[in-house]
């Protein structure tokens, strides 16, 4: 039986049943570099309170690189009779260096530990979702600069609207995108916060520079009270309602792609790596890339709620459970990473049925508007405009044809003001360069956005 470090005041040891219950080794094991970079910048502190000899800092510093090493080599086994990873790596730095190690934990706590780790793996990990986010971005205006001339059909309510270029289309996805980038960016800075000094929750009782510690360990602020510095996990709840967001939109292009694979859309065709057959039906091709992204985003949305629900009424300060956030944020970051790359796959490797998605633009009057508004040039108010464009949509349904169809003829009958004119100012290419304003769908537009989207990535 191993001895726990808080055994003095106990008379009979943990059951077992609890230390598989309450161990959260198995899950904060991934935390084991930031425990030992913190562990040491507490030790740098404690030498400089004079708690710790010159000599025994510098033990306890070859010490942890060494279990560092060890560890990453898989070299330890960690235990769950000691729960988790910081009372294992305090372990075994007091196995392997004696009466220094056990000075290790002088002036702290766990609580203070964990949230300083976290608040350090938090920190690496959105660094790095923002650089595939970055990469994703750049191949959104890589594919919108290729298709800057391919037109679809724009839908609202899931029909069909006006067209626009399939670049504004995607160009859509990257505001989306950066706005997720930007977000996470300012939930950066409220993760880099130190609170490594507040103890278990009154502040440490010793004399920890800690602002020396922020600095070694690269926070740019220390936490102002400390309270809230050991019991706040907003930053986590912020981290995945940020993913959460971002999930959101993957799964939003992951359902056009879906739809558009579709053979009644027939708009795109996916590359055949990145689709999967069926065990029975030999004809499917079947989109399981934006399926599962889109799948796992209720995934995402699970930790965001279980997150907020873990922390919705629980008094100051620290409470175990607590412990529970590991999971959600772990797995959230293990989600997102590789649903971003595989859908910029997936997206990069499409094959673009610009005709179809033209011939569908030119199907269902979606120049009507444009049709309106000739009539408003000729002096019809909008909605008398709106009013005749409509019969003419009417007749078009009941005879099975689309606006550019009908003969100047047949426009007279609706409205006398129609002339032949009409016919050049219903073309989808028409319809695409008269919304030549900012963010609108002409062609020069979508190359202004490409263009400040790609100087906008450069800063990034
Ligand atoms: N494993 C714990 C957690 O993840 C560390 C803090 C434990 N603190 C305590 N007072 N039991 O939250």
């Amino acid at each position: 039986m191993t001895k726990k470090a808080w055994s003095g005041r106990f008379s009979a040891p943990t059951d077992q049943s609890l230390e598989e219950f309450g161990s959260s080794i198995e899950f904060d094991k991934r935390l084991f570099r930031e425990d030992i970079e913190g562990t040491r910048a507490y030790a740098k502190a404690l030498l400089k309170a004079k708690v710790l000899k010159q000599t025994e800092y510098t033990q306890i510093a070859s010490a942890l690189t060494k279990i560092e090493k060890d560890i990453a080599e898989g070299k330890i086994k960690l235990t769950k009779q000691h729960e988790d990873i910081h009372m294992n790596i305090e372990m075994l730095l007091t196995d392997r260096v004696g009466e220094a190690g056990k000075k290790i934990h002088t002036g702290r706590s766990r609580n203070d530990q964990v949230v300083t780790d976290f608040r350090m793996y938090l920190r690496e990990e959105i660094i790095s979702i923002k650089s595939i986010l970055k990469q994703f971005r750049k191949t959104l205006i890589k594919l919108s600069e290729e298709y800057i001339d391919i037109a679809m059909p724009g839908y609202t309510h899931m029909q069909k609207a006006q067209p626009v270029l399939l670049s504004h289309h995607l160009m859509a996805y990257y505001r989306m995108f950066k706005r997720d980038s930007q977000r996470f960016l300012e939930c950066l800075e409220r993760v880099n916060v130190l609170p490594l000094g507040s103890a278990a929750l009154a502040g440490t009782g010793y004399n920890i520079d800690r602002k020396l510690i922020a600095k070694e360990l690269g926070f740019s602020s220390v936490s102002k009270n400390s309270l809230d510095a050991v019991s706040d996990r907003d930053f986590a709840i912020e981290f995945l309602s940020d993913c959460s967001i971002c999930m959101m939109h993957l799964s939003r292009l992951a359902e056009e792609l879906i739809l558009w694979a579709t053979a009644e859309f027939k708009f795109i065709e996916l590359a055949d790596e990145f689709s999967t057959g069926s065990s029975i039906m030999p004809q499917k091709k079947n989109p399981d890339v934006a399926e599962l992204v889109r799948g796992k985003t209720g995934r995402v949305y699970g930790s965001l709620v279980a997150m907020l629900t873990i922390m919705k009424a629980l008094p100051l300060a620290y409470n175990r459970d607590m412990q529970e956030d590991k999971e959600c944020v772990f797995d959230a970051v293990d989600t997102i990473k590789p649903c971003l790359v595989m859908m910029e796959k997936l997206l990069k490797t499409a094959t673009i049925k610009d005709v179809n998605m033209f011939s569908a633009a030119e199907k269902g009057c979606l120049t009507a508007t444009d049709l309106a508004d000739y009539l408003v040039r000729k002096g019809i108010p909008f909605r008398s405009a709106h009013e005749i464009t409509g019969k003419i949509v009417k007749h078009c349904v009941e005879t099975g044809r689309d606006l550019f169809q009908l003969s100047s003829k047949d426009y007279k009958k609706f409205c006398d003001k129609i002339t032949e004119d009409v016919h050049d100012h219903l073309t989808i290419e028409a319809s695409i360069a008269r919304r030549n304003v900012i963010g609108g769908t002409a062609k020069n537009q979508v190359a202004l956005a490409i263009r400040e989207a790609k100087e906008d990535l450069k800063r990034a």
